[in-house]
């Protein structure tokens, strides 16, 4: 194929070789093929709407982009770094395929609208799987969240035990941080599904362009308003990386959680064999890789979102070519996400629930003192006088080295006289998850209510 520069005309001498390397995007924009070759047949479409294409001339246009796609797909086609990016291997693989109609397709058209295109319909198309991943681990959540409605744990505050909470509730915790990241992707979508083609190089075209013909034809809900904007901004990618941050930031706060719980010393979860990995040393390790390696991704994407702002800070209206770096960080960032997204949804139903565990931690740490305060501001005492007055009974069990149920009467009544045999029930670790018995509480009957309130609100 000819390997012949499509914008050669100007010139006299042949790119520096490392040059031609160096400027090169093709190694990683034929990721877009599928997307470049989908606006390139609405754009010839259009073209022979509006009169420019004679019916004919885009009959043979959208077939031998058809036709390429399939090659691109069955892995026949040759990419070529002389001809630099996807945009231009693809059309002169058309001129080769259909002869001279091939070179009327980019009529009207830039290659700086072309890509701005580009991205926006593949990112449009991996937020939805992205969200499909979602779904998926969210479901997985409110599984796990519904069969431990009723398992207590310790909950904490600055990791010290501060009162007992439910499994369910605290996994549901995690499933509001992702419905929100959820909505994130969603609403960048939204903003993003604005069509750039017909902004041309950057001032807009001379021919009778039909811009909302092809924005139909390619689904976007609007067609951008300024040329100059279109071609130039990458806010939406940003936006984008941004919300993907978010995402992997409590992926990563989940991760830590998982790595804590299924050592020893919390032996609170087992991570099944299929999400965990042996060491070549220690005969008896079972390290939690799988969340450790999340977390460890999320500072990538912390990476790729400097990089895309950085990548804008600076740049004056409107295409320049510092935007071609905006393609890797955000690829990765779709890999990582997507991969992290995978791999937790899949690992999540399979975890092991060690109740027992759980219920002994629980138990320590004085974890129903709050309860015992909130029964004296029952019996009338004062919020600040009823803090002390537990104060003092937890110090007293430090220094006899007890539980506040094993306390008799007789010496929680020391403590207070408002004191009677009913204390014992509020004690008990079920007594206090159950009296938090509201919307967004610890109770097992509102945990339950909230798994089946999120499977509802899972595809709005
Ligand atoms: N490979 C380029 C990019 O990713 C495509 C647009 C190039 N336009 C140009 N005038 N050099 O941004």
């Amino acid at each position: 194929m000819s390997q012949e520069k499509l914008w050669g005309g100007r010139f006299t001498a042949p790119t520096d070789a490392f040059v031609e390397a160096f400027t090169a995007s093709v190694e990683f924009d034929q990721r877009l093929y599928k997307y470049d070759i989908q606006g390139s047949i609405a754009h010839a479409q259009m073209l022979a709407h509006v009169g420019v294409l004679t019916p004919d001339e885009c009959n043979q246009i959208v077939q031998g982009l058809n036709e390429i796609q399939q090659e691109i797909e069955q892995g026949k086609f040759e990419w070529f770094i002389a001809l630099e990016d996807v945009h231009m291997n693809i059309e002169s693989r058309l001129t080769q395929k259909i002869g001279a109609v091939g070179k009327k397709l980019h009529t009207g058209r830039s290659r700086n609208d072309q890509i701005a295109t580009d991205i926006r319909l593949y990112l449009r198309d991996e937020i939805e799987q992205i969200n499909t991943e979602l779904i998926r681990l969210l479901n997985a959540l409110a599984n796990l969240a519904e069969a431990e409605a009723d398992t207590i744990m310790p909950g904490f505050t600055h990791l010290q035990t501060a009162q007992p909470t439910t499994f369910g509730h605290h996994l549901l915790a995690w499933s509001e941080m992702l419905l929100r990241d959820k909505s994130r992707f969603l609403d960048c979508s939204k903003r993003m599904n604005t069509m750039p083609l017909g902004a041309a190089a950057l001032a807009g075209t001379s021919y009778p362009i039909d811009r909302n013909y092809t924005a139909k034809l390619l689904g976007f809900d609007t067609v951008a308003e300024n040329s100059l904007d279109a071609v130039s901004d990458r806010d939406f990618a940003i936006e984008f990386t941004a919300a993907a941050a978010l995402l992997m930031m409590h992926l990563s706060r989940f991760s830590e959680e998982l790595v804590l719980w299924s050592s020893a010393q919390f032996n609170f979860i087992e991570l099944s064999d299929a999400f965990t990995t042996g060491s070549s040393i220690m005969p008896q390790k079972k390290n939690p890789d799988v969340p450790e390696l999340v977390r460890g991704k999320t500072g990538r994407i912390y990476g790729h979102l400097t990089s895309l702002l950085t990548l804008m800070k600076s740049q004056p209206l409107a295409y320049n070519k510092d935007n071609q770096e905006d393609k890797e960080p955000l690829f990765d960032t779709i890999d990582t996400l997507k991969g992290s997204l995978r791999v937790f949804a899949d690992m999540i139903p399979t975890i092991q629930v060690r109740r027992e565990s759980m219920r002994t931690a629980a138990k320590q740490g004085f974890s129903t003192a709050t309860d015992l305060a909130d029964y004296l501001v029952r019996k009338g005492v004062p919020f600040r006088d009823a803090h002390e007055i537990v104060g003092k009974a937890v110090q007293y069990c430090i220094q006899n080295q007890c539980e506040l149920d094993n306390l008799n009467l007789e010496i929680f009544k020391s403590f207070s006289p408002l004191i009677n045999e009913d204390v014992y029930e509020i004690l008990t670790l079920e007594g206090s998850v159950a009296a938090r018995n509201h919307i967004g509480g610890t109770a097992p009957n509102q945990v339950r209510a909230a798994v089946e309130r999120l499977r509802g609100r899972l595809y709005r």
